[in-house]
C-alpha cells in the first residue's frame, strides 16, 4: 500500500518515481489503484472498461442540487456513455467553427500586452492574478464569440464557478461557485435562446446523424469550456513564465521566435505539467501493468508521474528544452506525454490551450518592462490532482 502524493505539497516527483519503479500499487487512503507507468496510464485512457464516474453517481455530492450541480452534470467530461458520445462529438462540431489556434495566440498577445500596459506603474506584478488566469478565460470568452461586455462578464462568472469543479474547494468559494453558475448559466442560456452564435448553433442545431443537444447541455459546454481554460491553462502559463525567466538563453530564443515552439511546450508539459492526475472507476474487470482492477475498484492516473518514466524518456528528471526537437527528427511518431489524456476523454482544448499559452508568454518576455522572476520558490494553490503557482512574483 501506498499514498498518493499530494501535487500541491513539497516535490512529489520523487515519490512518483517510487510508486513507477513498484508497479500499480493500492493507495493507503481508500485503497483506489495509482498508476504511474506510461503504458499504464496511457492503457487506463484508453481502457472502455474504465469510466469517469460511478453509474450510480451521477452528479457531484459535493454540489448538492444548486445550479453549479447542473452545469457539472450536463459538462461533456463528467459524462460516459452515449451521452458522452453525443456531446464531445457536437463539441468538436462546434469547435471547428471557431477562429483557428494561430488567432488565439496573437489574441492571447494582445490581451497580454494591454494588461501589462495597464500596470505599467506598479513596481511589482504578480502574474498570476495579472495575467495567467484573467488572459485565458477573456481570450476563450471571445473566442466563443461573446460581445464584449457579455465576455467579460462570463469569464469574470466562470473563474468564480470554476472552483465547483473540484471536491477540495473551501466552503466559501464553493457557495460562490453555485451563485456564479447561477448568473453564467442565465447569461449562457439567453445566448443559446437567441441563436445567433455559430458555437452555439453547431451545439443545438437539428439534423445530421446526431440529436441536439438541449439548452442545459449547450450552456454547460461553454461553461465547461471557460471553466477548463481557467485552471490547468493558467497553471501551465504560469510555470512556463517561472521556467522561461529562470532560463535567460532559453528566454532570448522565445523573445527572438516570438513564440514558444510546440517542441519546447512539450517539455514543459512532460517535465512539469500543471494537471497531475486524473481519475476513473472501473465498471467492468480489466488488468493493467499486472494488477487486476475490479469493478468498483477507483484508479488515479498520475500523467505527470508517467511523463517521466525512463522506459519512454531518457533521464526523465533533467528538463532538457531541445528534447522533442531532437526526438522529433529521430522518429516522429515517438511518445510525448499525457498530459492531455488520451483515447475518448483526450483534451479538445489542447490546440487552444497551446495557442493561448505561446502567445500570452511571448508577449510577457517581449514587453517594454523587460520583466524578470522575483522570488524563486514557489507556493501552489491547494488542489487533489494539479500543481499550479499560487502566486509567481515578477519585477
Ligand atoms: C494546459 C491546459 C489543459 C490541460 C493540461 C488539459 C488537460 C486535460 C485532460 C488530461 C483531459 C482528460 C481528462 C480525463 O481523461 O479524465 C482534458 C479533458 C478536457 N479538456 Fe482539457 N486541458 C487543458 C485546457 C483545456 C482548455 C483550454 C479547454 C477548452 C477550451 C479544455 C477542454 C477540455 C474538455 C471539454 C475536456 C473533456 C473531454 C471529454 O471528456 O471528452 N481543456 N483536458
Amino acid at each position: 500500500m501506498y499514498s498518493l502524493p499530494a501535487p500541491d505539497g513539497p516535490d512529489p516527483f520523487p515519490a512518483y518515481d517510487r510508486l513507477r519503479r513498484q508497479g500499480p500499487q493500492r493507495d493507503t487512503d481508500g485503497g483506489a489503484w495509482l498508476l504511474t507507468r506510461f503504458a499504464d496510464v496511457r492503457q487506463a485512457l484508453q481502457a472502455p472498461q474504465l469510466r469517469i464516474r460511478p453509474a450510480a453517481v451521477p452528479g457531484a455530492p459535493w454540489l448538492g442540487d444548486g445550479p453549479a450541480a447542473a452545469l457539472f452534470r450536463n459538462h461533456v467530461r463528467m459524462s460516459d456513455g452515449d451521452a458522452h458520445r453525443v456531446r464531445r462529438s457536437r463539441m468538436a462540431a462546434a469547435l471547428e467553427r471557431l477562429s483557428p489556434a494561430e488567432e488565439l495566440a496573437a489574441a492571447a498577445a494582445v490581451e497580454t500586452d494591454l494588461r501589462l500596459d495597464r500596470l505599467a506603474g506598479a513596481a511589482g506584478l504578480e502574474a498570476m492574478s495579472a495575467l495567467a488566469f484573467p488572459v485565458p478565460l477573456s481570450v476563450v470568452a471571445h473566442w466563443l464569440g461573446l460581445a464584449a461586455g457579455d465576455a467579460e462578464r462570463a469569464a469574470t462568472l466562470a473563474g468564480r464557478f470554476a472552483p465547483a469543479l473540484l471536491p477540495w474547494s473551501a466552503a466559501a468559494q464553493l457557495a460562490d461557485a453555485q451563485h456564479a453558475a447561477a448568473d453564467l448559466t442565465d447569461l449562457l442560456s439567453e445566448q443559446v435562446r437567441r441563436g445567433s452564435l455559430p458555437f452555439f448553433q453547431a451545439l443545438t442545431e437539428a439534423g445530421g446523424p446526431l440529436r441536439p443537444l438541449d439548452t442545459a447541455e449547450a450552456v454547460a459546454a461553454a461553461a465547461g469550456l471557460l471553466a477548463q481554460a481557467c485552471d490547468a491553462t493558467a497553471g501551465l502559463l504560469g510555470k512556463t513564465l517561472a521556467l522561461l525567466l529562470r532560463d535567460p538563453a532559453l528566454a532570448a530564443r522565445v523573445r527572438s521566435a516570438g513564440t514558444v515552439d510546440p517542441d519546447l511546450l512539450d517539455e514543459v508539459l512532460r517535465f512539469d505539467p500543471p494537471n497531475h492526475s486524473t481519475r476513473r472507476v472501473a465498471a467492468a474487470p480489466v488488468t493493467i501493468g499486472g494488477a487486476a482492477i475490479r469493478p468498483g475498484d477507483d484508479v488515479v492516473l498520475i500523467l505527470a508521474a508517467a511523463g517521466r518514466d525512463a522506459r519512454v524518456h531518457v533521464d526523465p528528471g533533467r528538463f532538457e528544452p531541445d528534447r522533442f526537437a531532437v526526438a522529433r527528427r529521430l522518429d516522429a511518431a515517438a511518445p510525448r506525454h499525457l498530459v492531455f489524456g488520451a483515447g475518448p476523454h483526450a483534451c479538445p482544448g489542447e490546440a487552444v490551450a497551446r495557442a493561448i499559452v505561446a502567445g500570452a508568454a511571448a508577449a510577457v518576455l517581449r514587453h517594454r518592462r523587460g520583466l524578470s522572476l522575483r522570488d524563486r520558490d514557489m507556493d501552489w494553490r491547494p488542489s487533489g490532482n494539479a500543481r499550479i503557482p499560487a502566486c509567481l512574483w515578477l519585477a
